[in-house]
This record gives structure tokens, sequence and C-alpha cells, in this order.
């Protein structure tokens, strides 16, 4: 079952979780690639869309939490950048998989990393962030 927005995610700021939303929709797509792998192209396609909508969404991110004084926002951005090479590290395994069905194989694996790599992050870091956005209005940016 694809992975589904709730609203025990939401940090309290409107930006934000409109992201979040999306890059769980951008999971899902590289999840039904990885499962169908119908044509590798569309897998490297929808991997490359997941990277570049993450590395928007970080420093969209980054720049709200300095208008909202966080404190602990540098170790944030160092955890976003860490989340950014643990994606290229998921891709390098995809590209070096040397034919469909090894990419099969490591499929589960590659799911349930990726999973874990947005769910943990937003429960476990950017729920850390709600306290200070409540202060300021919904649609913050
Ligand atoms: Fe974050």
């Amino acid at each position: 079952m694809a992975l589904i927005w709730r609203k025990e995610m939401s940090v309290g700021n409107d930006n934000i979780d409109y992201d979040h939303k999306y890059l769980i929709l951008y999971v899902n797509t590289v999840e039904l690639c990885l499962q169908t792998l119908e044509q590798k192209e569309q897998l490297y396609d929808a991997f490359d869309q997941l990277y570049e909508y993450a590395e928007k969404h970080f420093s969209k991110e980054e720049s709200i939490q300095r208008k909202i004084g966080y404190p602990d926002r540098l170790n944030h951005r160092h955890i976003h950048n860490t989340l950014l090479k643990e994606l290229k590290e998921v891709e390098t395994k995809i590209s070096s998989a040397k034919d469909s069905e090894e990419v099969k194989r490591i499929a589960p694996e590659l799911t349930q990393f990726l999973r874990s790599w947005l769910i943990d992050h937003v429960f476990n870091e950017d729920m850390l962030l709600k306290p200070y956005l409540r202060k300021h209005p919904r649609a913050f940016s």
C-alpha cells in the first residue's frame, strides 16, 4: 500500500506540509516504478524528480527556520545534507544493478529505506519545528 499523508504529520505550516505531501507522492512514484520496472528510464526520471523536489524543499524549510529563529537550524541543515547523500546512494545502487532482476531483488529494501528516509525525518526532526511555527500564521513562508 502506498504512503499516505495523515494529519499527525502536520508541522503546523501549510507550505512545509504541502511539500511533505508532494515528497510522499514522489516516493510513491519511485516505489511504483521499482515494482513495475517497465522502463528503467521511468524509474530514473521518478528518482530525479524526488531528488530535485527534496533539494528545493530542504532549502525552503531551512529558509523558514532562519526566519522563525529556529535555534537548531545548523544541525537540521546538516541532517538535510545527509539525507540528500543517502538519496544519491540509493540512486547509485539502482544504477549499478546489473539487470532488472537485480533491481527487483533490491526493490523491497530500497522501498523500505525511502519510506523511513522521509517519514522518520518528518516525525523525528521536522516535528521539532512545531512549537516555533505555532507562533506564526499557518501560511508563513
Ligand atoms: Fe527537515
